[in-house]
């Protein structure tokens, strides 16, 4: 039986609270027997950077890079606003995503049918959708230089940031892609802003190439990234794998999130390439929401997205399909029995807590496998 090291990195705001429903959820898989999950945990953020004074310290990137997965939770908030910008707590997240080679980001956005009615758009545009977004990670504006603000002396400030993208970087992206797409509807569609940005034209060119070579049994189909934003909240359905840049995926992942009716909904699983000897990749999951500084504290977080992060831990990371199938059903249950925290309650609905949630699809968990 094999033993699967986690790191835990809760974070700041609801992080922690979100946390601890995982942390029942894989002492749950534990207690079934079978593979086990040993975990270890670390500070992130602005909680990193109140004990370190960075937003990562050097010891827990050594376990980020040695687990075999790293559960994360959000970071930032209002107390870390004004700490200097190389120590903000995003840094942390950034610095990640960028030294584990995470460039794969897989953003799932689901509509459950209980929840159908929770979206902010008509019940058929939503009811059903299945997509997932492909956003590029580890490139582009995120991390491109320069990146500067400098004084030019005349009562003026310029501020750069810098769009990079090679060719290597779009390729792996775009196959990745096209993988998915396979065993998902078979359908791409890329967005850029060709019209507008040589990164656009680039990347446009890599991906339609990448197509050629080999993944022509999969439907590619490319749109500016702004009309696919506005098509993505006009027909949503029409999609089936979105592959985008950084900064647009941030984006339109925030857009698809809300198709699916809360922030709260939405998990992620962020890949490196598979090592060619073992066939492992570096991975890390997290929710796609933030760390909520507001609703901190309260009980109120809702916790689906941070625990159906570990679904796709089960699924991407340890290969435990069954069970990760078994996790995302419970949540699925959880919620057709009415129970909704306050971000996606409608009339008719039972409002409940963070750990009340966490506590339902536990014993959904326990129905499924009775
Ligand atoms: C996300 C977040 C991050 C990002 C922030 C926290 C740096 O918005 O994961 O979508 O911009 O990538
Ligand atoms: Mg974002």
């Amino acid at each position: 039986m094999a033993t699967h090291n986690l790191l835990l990195l809760p974070g700041d705001g609801i992080g922690p609270e979100i946390m601890v429903e995982v942390k029942k959820v894989i002492s749950w898989f534990n207690a079934q027997g079978g593979d086990s999950f040993e975990t270890d945990e670390g500070l992130v953020g602005g909680s990193a950077y109140d004990a370190h004074g960075v937003a990562i310290s050097e010891e827990d990137m050594a376990k980020a890079m040695a687990a075999d997965a790293v559960i994360f939770g959000a970071v930032g908030g209002p107390k870390w606003d004004s700490v200097p910008y190389d120590v903000r707590p995003e840094a942390g997240l950034l610095r990640l995503r960028k030294d584990m080679e995470l460039f794969a980001n897989l953003r799932p956005a689901i509509c459950y049918p209980a929840l159908a009615d929770a979206s902010s758009l008509k019940k058929d545009i939503i009811e059903g959708l299945d997509i997932l977004i492909l956003r590029e990670l580890t490139g582009g504006v995120y991390f491109g230089e320069p990146k500067t603000i400098t004084d030019l002396g005349n009562g003026q400030k310029r501020a750069i940031d810098t769009q990079v993208y090679d060719t290597y970087e779009i390729e792996r992206i775009a196959k990745a892609a096209f993988e998915f797409a396979r065993t998902r509807n078979g359908k791409v569609t890329s967005m850029e802003k060709r019209n507008v940005m040589k990164s656009g034209v680039l990347w446009n060119e890599v991906v339609t190439a990448t197509h050629k070579n080999g993944y022509e049994d999969v439907k590619l189909e490319h749109m500016l990234a702004d009309a696919g934003g506005m098509q993505l909240v006009r027909w949503p359905k029409q999609f089936d794998v979105i592959v985008c840049d950084n900064l647009f995926g941030d984006m339109l992942s925030d857009v698809a999130a809300m198709l699916t009716g809360s922030l709260g909904m939405l998990p992620s699983a962020s890949l490196g390439a598979a090592d060619p000897k073992t066939g492992k990749r570096k991975a890390l999951y997290e929710p796609v929401h933030g760390s909520a500084p507001d609703i901190a504290g309260t009980g109120a977080a809702n916790p689906i997205a941070m625990i159906a992060s570990f679904a796709m831990a089960l699924r991407y990371s340890f290969e435990k399909v069954a069970e990760a199938d078994m996790l995302d059903k419970a949540i699925a249950n959880a919620l057709a029995k009415g129970l909704r925290t306050k971000d996606i309650a409608s009339e008719g609905t039972k409002v409940v807590g963070t750990s009340e949630m966490g506590d339902a699809i536990i014993a959904e968990l326990n129905a499924l496998s009775a």
